[in-house]
């Protein structure tokens, strides 16, 4: 039931005229700030388009410098969410919100309803759900204000947590770009066995690397595994029977794919010589430090499956919720991904362009022919 009833107005700004000269700002069709002194809700949401459907991405909480950081961010990732859902064909458009987190602005309940409200504002032009610093059940108490949000939990008839359909469509692409590699045709890009005895490092065992390893050792891919929780590297080493190795020394293991499932910026020209590893694919969103680190990778022979292709399973999952969810229909959908990569592959060889700048212009071309 969603309640309508309140002690306050919030104060919703728009800052979409004001942001015409930004460097991050590209055409978004909205930009708005919410206060509301009495939770302390700072809050942004970037539509940045609804051309293939109503935008749908994240609410991320960070602890951001200034306001400023924070108009970067939901810039830059409600672009990055439009790009996304233009490849994975959800239907959606790309929009983000971020809450700008204080330590006078604890998350409370209250403090989500409030920004259910500041969503519910954009009349159904943005839907939220859980990102960073988020999680499914905050998204319950935005559900109180307004019905435009996604990713609630399972037991409330939501598509619960994301990542395991997220380690899902990167073990999928995993199998593309092993495949690619190996000269097979195009009817094996998702053929589990060419995994076998292969050696994959993954970087971070959180909810999705933790996953991604035991898809990859139920296929028989050898691990070697690296996390700053020495807890979740014995618990891979146990069950999947993965070598460990540190945080600083996964990017070198002796390994056929690099699986970054940690923290962005990992790719960089400092690092990209020092991988052994011929292909680079895993969950991590912006892995590359630069755009023009993407050349690198292909200068160096580095087959990369582009972080916003490769990790799109979550919100394929999430899109896939309303009406009702449909989690072999989601399931279908991102098995789709190892198809996308191998288009993407062929065209950069074709065009010897690092497979990033393929991605973004086809990106780009399915925003750019939809009418709306
Ligand atoms: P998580 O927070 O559960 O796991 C991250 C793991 O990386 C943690 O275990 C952490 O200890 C580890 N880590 C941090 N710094 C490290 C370092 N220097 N070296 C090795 N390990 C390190 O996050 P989650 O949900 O597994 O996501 C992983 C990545 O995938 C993130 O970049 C996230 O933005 C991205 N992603 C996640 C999606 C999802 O559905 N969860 C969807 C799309 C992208």
């Amino acid at each position: 039931m969603i309640n309508n009833t309140f002690p306050n107005r919030l104060t919703i700004q728009s800052l979409t005229e004001s942001l015409g000269a930004h460097p991050d700002f590209d055409e978004h069709e909205d930009v708005a700030l919410c206060e509301d002194p009495q939770t302390g809700l700072r809050a942004l949401i970037a539509v940045h388009s609804t051309k293939l459907g109503q935008s749908l991405g994240g609410c991320r909480r960070w602890s951001y410098d200034d306001t400023a950081e924070a108009i970067t961010d939901v810039l830059r990732l409600s672009k990055a969410m439009s790009y996304k859902h233009a490849i994975a064909g959800t239907a959606r458009g790309g929009g983000k919100a971020v809450i700008l987190a204080d330590a006078a602005a604890e998350k409370t309940p209250e403090l989500m309803r409030t920004f259910g409200r500041f969503v519910d504002s954009l009349s159904g032009r943005y839907i939220t759900a859980e990102d960073v610093g988020t999680s499914v059940e905050d998204m319950l108490f935005v559900r109180e204000t307004t019905q435009h949000v996604s990713g609630l939990p399972v037991e409330h008839g939501g598509s619960g947590d994301p990542s395991p359909m997220t380690a899902y469509g990167v073990y999928c692409g995993i199998l593309a770009a092993l495949a690619w590699q190996a000269g097979l045709a195009e009817d094996d890009a998702c053929n589990d066995s060419v995994v076998n005895n292969r050696v994959v490092a993954v970087q971070g065992l959180g909810q999705v690397g933790m996953d991604l390893c035991r898809q990859l050792h139920g296929s028989g891919a050898r691990l070697i595994v690296a996390d700053v929780h020495t807890d979740r590297v014995g618990q891979a080493c146990d069950e999947f029977n993965a070598t460990a190795t540190s945080p600083q020394e996964i990017l070198s293991a002796p390994a056929d794919v690099f699986a970054p499932c940690a923290l962005g910026a990992v790719l960089s020209s400092d690092s990209i010589p020092q991988l052994q590893a011929t292909i680079v694919a895993g969950a991590a969103n912006n892995q590359l430090r630069e755009d023009q680190d993407g050349a690198l990778l292909h200068r160096h022979n580095v087959l990369y499956a582009p972080d916003f292709v490769i990790n799109a399973g979550g919100i394929i999952n999430i899109a896939n919720e309303q009406p009702a969810y449909d989690r072999d229909k989601a399931k279908s959908q991102t098995r789709k991904i190892s198809g996308t990569l191998w288009q993407i592959f062929k065209r950069s060889r074709e065009l010897d362009q690092p497979t990033s700048a393929v991605a973004n212009e086809l990106a780009r071309q399915r925003l750019a022919s939809c009418p709306g």
